[in-house]
């Protein structure tokens, strides 16, 4: 292993991610690990150099006061909010600033621990690796790859790792934005060279939505189709016998449990079969959103790809509102191909959160070429949030509006409105359903 690593000890505060993060910020290691680290686990730890308790209001399990144990207390040591029963605290509390908690860390970390500046996204990938060919050997592995941040970086670091063995398998669902599998396939088959097994099943799934207006039903009938998919493309693949995931970090700091261990069967694919058990290869686990990003323009892969905005799994059937039909998807498609390529334009995707345009399903009058037209209208929407929970409307210039709109109008079949949907969550959600 390349990289020195800082322990941070979780006894009960939300704040362990924002601890190990101050210390990713200064070139060190960091991961997260419970309280109860048994001394063996400990010392399985490649490279430790020291390490952070981390105590807060929630030190308090089924009644009785959880402490670190002894052995935890032979390495160098930062106590942070922590009545110990060694009676020993550092700090009272975190610091509210991210600058003061990183200038109080350093001389814990550089001159107590002793750590090296070693962390970077080139020894990240080559430990990965490493691991990841020690943990497949000559085994073969399976990977649903949508195209998304997190399973498309997954693919790239899996291929440069074990090349040929793995199997990526990309299900077309029919709602995927304008080029995104189109990218999918230029990315990993052509220039990258991977197993790629392209799975066009945009019939089966739209004949399974035909008619189906409910939102629920609709994210349902999806979410399972899906599974059932990817499961017969596994079936096929008869010798692979590891699964790969672009489980991330906070899927599992925030899970509420801490070890690896645990969380691995939170984050099983949902849905598969019992008699179709994989072991697990999740080369991400360990990194925050903005390091997965960084670990993907590490791995050559495209910009626009790496920083792609959220999009739901659902896809576009979200966002061709009640039973979905042929000619809305493709306005919605269109109309959401325009607006991303007037947000560059205008440098805008760097700046909002999330983008997308909405298709909903009744028509008004209008007016084309001196003849009445009957048309459906196209809803824009521009959110800015930190965690999805709320989110505030972007304040775009009206010259850009009203570029988009033009277009939108000119270019896409069956359009005759386009609105700008101003409505912050809450009340309304981010997604129209
Ligand atoms: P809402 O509409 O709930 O959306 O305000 C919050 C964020 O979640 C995204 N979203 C999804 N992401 N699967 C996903 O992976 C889904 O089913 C899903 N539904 C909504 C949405 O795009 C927004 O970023």
């Amino acid at each position: 292993m390349q990289q020195d690593m800082i322990i941070i000890l979780d006894l009960g505060t939300h704040e362990v991610s924002r601890v190990a993060r101050a210390v990713r910020s200064i070139g060190v290691y960091s991961e997260i690990y419970p309280h109860d680290i048994t001394e063996d686990q400990l010392n399985a730890i490649p490279n430790v150099k020291g390490v952070i308790i981390c105590g807060g209001p929630n030190n308090v399990i089924d009644g009785e006061t959880i402490f670190a144990g002894d052995h935890v207390y032979k390495l160098p040591n930062l106590v942070i909010d922590h009545a110990t029963q060694q009676k020993k605290q550092d700090i009272d509390a975190l610091p509210e600033c991210d600058e003061e908690l990183v200038a109080l860390l350093k001389p814990f970390v550089f001159e107590t621990c002793k750590a090296e500046a070693n962390w970077n996204m080139k020894n990240f990938v080559a430990d990965q690796i490493e691991l990841v060919r020690k943990q497949v050997g000559d085994k073969k592995v399976l990977l649903a790859l949508s195209g998304g941040v997190d399973s498309s970086v997954v693919a790239a670091l899996l291929v440069k790792a074990i090349g040929d063995q793995l199997y990526c398998v990309h299900v077309n669902h029919g709602l995927m934005r304008k080029g995104e599998s189109e990218q999918v396939i230029e990315v990993f088959q052509n220039q990258l060279k991977a197993n790629l097994v392209y799975v066009d099943a945009s019939e089966r799934f739209l004949t399974k939505l035909e008619g189906v207006a409910d939102p629920e039903q609709k994210r349902k009938i999806i979410g399972a189709e899906f599974i059932r998919v990817f499961e017969e493309e596994a079936r096929k693949l008869t010798e692979v016998s590891l699964l790969a995931q672009g489980t991330i970090y906070p899927d599992i700091v925030e899970s509420g449990t801490k070890t690896a261990k645990m969380v691995k069967s939170h984050h099983n694919v949902g849905g598969l079969p019992e008699d179709m058990q994989f072991e697990l290869v999740e080369p991400l686990k360990f990194l925050f959103k903005d390091e997965v990003r960084e670990c993907g323009i590490e791995l050559g892969l495209p910009g626009d790809m790496v920083y792609r905005q959220p999009f739901p799994g659902p896809g576009l059937g979200v966002r061709c509102l009640g039973a979905i039909t042929m000619d809305r998807l493709t306005a919605v498609r269109e109309s959401d191909a325009i607006l991303r390529e007037e947000f560059a334009n205008a440098g805008l995707d760097k700046k909002v959160w999330q983008y997308f345009t909405a298709v909903p399903d009744f028509k008004s009058v209008g007016v084309r070429d001196n003849a009445r037209c009957f048309d459906y209208p196209v809803i824009i929407r521009a959110v800015n949030t930190v965690d999805a929970m709320t989110a505030t409307i972007e304040r775009i210039d009206y010259d850009v509006l009203e570029k988009i709109t033009r277009r939108i109008l000119n270019e896409v079949p069956g359009v005759n409105r386009v609105l700008y949907d101003l409505s912050p969550k809450p009340t309304a959600t981010i997604e129209w359903e």
